[in-house]
């Protein structure tokens, strides 16, 4: 079956396919011959509106099969800054405005938000300061305004968000301690994060994000102990290239073989260094710019935040 081609046969298709849920997706991505990760891109390229009345009506469903959304980047050169680690409300403030001052400047094409962006410590399995556990909600509110400021700073830049280990704790704590309220459309993070009303696309836990097939962008779930080993156990575990976050830590390792050279970076974090409930830790402040070309080729620019300052083109950000 042929692509929508018209603004009309858009229209329709998108009308459609906000309707129905996730089984009937499959469906319409089956008899179009394209794969469901390409339907999601269909809807959000077509440049339609979402009717929200319409598609509150739909069930909410995530596929559970871990593979990765396929993200093709246009022809020539396009930049995806990737950040993460945020853990609102331990975010450093100072930073984070440094980063997005620098972001509403560069106007990357893409902006992923590569997990952990709230901490939900409510809901930790460690001890917790009573006095916190009432404050989820305005938490959460952190996240929802640091989105909201992307939207109308960077209103051109596709931005994805991928599920880091901490909502995935939301996540686990639903299942396991409250499995009946588990399913409700407005406990998901989609809904928590109201990732929808800022137009930012949803990853599941550990699918990550493949662009052009080479590169592939998630959280990750392995910590090592030091600064670029978790690199090398994500190119043992994964093989090919990517970035993760996760270990809060800056790092990079690269590996030549007889089919080119691939390489893994740690996206270090743009938390807090000192949050009340760990003592000194091994981490790094930071984020990376990821320069795609469509033919799969990438160049990844990792950007240190020592001090609260990071330096780029020759121009020093958030102070002297
Ligand atoms: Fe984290
Ligand atoms: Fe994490």
């Amino acid at each position: 079956m042929d692509k929508p081609n018209t603004e009309e046969e858009w229209d329709i298709w998108c009308k459609e396919w906000d309707r129905v849920g996730h089984q009937e997706k499959l469906r319409i991505a089956k008899f179009y011959e394209i794969s469901y990760d390409s339907a999601r891109h269909w809807r959000s390229d077509s440049g339609v509106p979402i009717r929200k009345q319409e598609r509150g009506d739909a069930p909410v469903e995530f596929p559970r099969a871990n593979v990765p959304m396929l993200l093709k980047t246009a022809t020539g050169i396009s930049t995806a800054a990737i950040i993460g680690d945020t853990h609102n409300p331990y975010q450093d403030t100072e930073v984070v405005k440094t980063v997005e001052d620098f972001l509403e400047q560069l106007q990357p094409e893409y902006l992923i938000y590569n997990g952990d962006i709230n901490d939900f410590y409510q809901v930790s399995v460690f001890s917790k300061d009573p006095a916190r556990l009432g404050k989820l909600q305005s938490d959460i509110d952190i996240s929802t305004a640091m989105f909201k400021r992307h939207s109308m700073t960077m209103p051109n830049t596709k931005k994805i968000f991928v599920e880091g280990t901490h909502e995935n704790r939301w996540f686990k704590y639903l299942q396991d301690k409250a499995p009946a309220v588990s399913k409700l459309r407005s406990t998901n993070i989609t809904e928590l994060y109201k990732l929808d009303e800022f137009d930012i696309d949803y990853v599941p836990f550990e699918r990550g994000v493949l662009v052009n097939g080479t590169f592939l962008i998630l959280h990750g779930d392995i910590v090592s102990a030091h600064s670029s080993y978790t690199a090398r156990r994500h190119y043992e575990k994964h093989g090919g290239s990517g970035i993760c976050n996760h270990t809060h830590r800056l790092g990079s390792y690269y590996k030549r073989d007889r089919f080119g050279i691939w390489g893994w970076w740690e996206n270090g974090c743009l938390c807090s260094l000192n949050p009340d409930w760990i003592q000194n830790p091994d981490w790094q402040q930071g984020f990376s710019l990821v320069h795609f070309k469509d033919n799969g080729r990438y160049w990844v620019e990792q950007l240190p935040v020592l001090d609260g300052r990071f330096i780029y083109g020759g121009d020093i950000y958030g102070g002297n």
